[in-house]
């Protein structure tokens, strides 16, 4: 046999250690193992020699051929190396880098608005209170002066919940933060003052309505007081939220089922860009006789007087935001400028 084995290796040796891929390794193990590859053509031609020379060409035939494997298992693991190396680069995390960090939250801009609304009152005497968003028709109108089939029920169409109430009565999302009244009167003593902030529904959606939005009641019961009491409080209120005296408050004569007489408050700033135009920022009044009684207080004796205003209004002249849809898109752009 004439042929130079040592060159057969050593030139797959160097086509398959040179072999830039899995598919060009395949190619170059087919050319030498493969049905048609040079190692098995020789070995085919084997059986045409003489018994003689058959036994040493056979044994350098399987050393070559080992040899040639050898290669080719060497230079499959060195791929499947350098794959698994290039990907854990590529996928590399770098441990020793500083976090991203996760920002500090804020506070929404109507939670800073009720948190000094809050700290406003308190300020000046009085008492923080809550009540249940989930109403009792009872108490969102019936306590207040508004019976069924009355038609300031209209006003405050709602959203109906199922059940009932312990009296028989439906329940519903509240319309406004006036049932606190009632709740609150009925578990403590004059003299009385006290704010309610809180959740309220309605079915209402534009740019100056929201479907939820909030309110928050003012409730001031005593023996010797009169409206003079509710304007100068409300008065100081509005030019110690608004951080300014440069603004104006009027009573305009209105009506509310559970107040007599009672009256929208409206401001107008004398300076800003809003400077002139009358804005209506609550609903007010003195307490009803029949509202006194469903507190369970006697209207010979006592007097009230009750305001309920919308948080979102007071936010947007107190920010400058034209639409209150804002204050509820989650929209981070908006909101983080309220958290500087
Ligand atoms: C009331 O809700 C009365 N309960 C207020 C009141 C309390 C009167 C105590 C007398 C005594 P009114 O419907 O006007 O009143 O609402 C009060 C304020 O809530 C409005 O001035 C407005 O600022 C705000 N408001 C009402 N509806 C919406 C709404 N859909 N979206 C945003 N704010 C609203
Ligand atoms: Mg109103």
């Amino acid at each position: 046999m004439d042929l130079d084995l040592n060159q057969l290796v050593a030139t797959a040796g160097a086509l398959i250690g040179q072999a830039p891929d899995a598919a060009a390794l395949a190619d170059a193990k087919a050319r030498f193992l493969g049905k048609e590859g040079e190692i098995t053509r020789h070995m085919k031609a084997l059986g045409r020699l003489s018994p003689a020379e058959r036994a040493a060409a056979g044994k350098a035939l399987n050393e070559a051929k080992q040899a040639v494997e050898a290669a080719v298992n060497a230079r499959e693991q060195a791929l499947a190396a350098a794959l698994l190396d290039a990907r854990l680069a590529q996928e590399a995390i770098d441990v020793t880098l500083p976090g991203r960090g996760s920002g500090a939250g804020g506070l929404h801009p109507l939670s800073l608005t009720i948190e000094r609304i809050e700290a406003i009152f308190r300020s000046i005497g009085f008492d923080v209170a809550d009540g249940p968003e989930i109403e009792e028709d009872f108490f969102n109108f019936t306590a207040l002066n508004t019976p069924e089939n009355h038609p300031a029920r209209s006003m405050h169409d709602t959203f109906y919940v199922e059940g009932r109430d312990a009296h028989g009565h439906g329940l519903l999302l509240r319309t406004h933060t006036s049932p606190v009244q009632i709740r609150y009167a009925r578990t403590h003593q004059p003299p009385i003052k006290v704010i309610a902030p809180g959740k309220t529904y309605r079915v209402d959606s534009d740019a100056t309505h929201s479907p939820m939005f909030q309110q928050f009641e003012g409730l001031w019961v005593d023996d010797d007081i009169s409206f003079t009491d509710l304007k100068s409080v409300y008065t100081e209120f509005l030019q110690r939220f608004f951080e300014t005296t440069d603004l104006d408050v009027r009573f305009r004569p209105s009506y509310f089922p559970f107040t007599e007489p009672s009256a929208e408050i409206d401001m107008r700033f004398r300076d800003g860009p809003l400077a002139g135009r009358w804005l209506e920022v609550a609903g007010s009044g003195q307490v009803h006789p029949t509202v006194m009684r469903n507190y369970g207080l006697d209207p010979e004796r006592y007097l009230g007087f009750a305001f309920g205003s919308g948080v979102e209004r007071l936010a947007m002249l107190r920010y400058g935001v034209g639409d209150l849809r804002l204050f509820y898109e989650n929209d981070l752009r908006f909101l983080a400028q309220f958290n500087r």
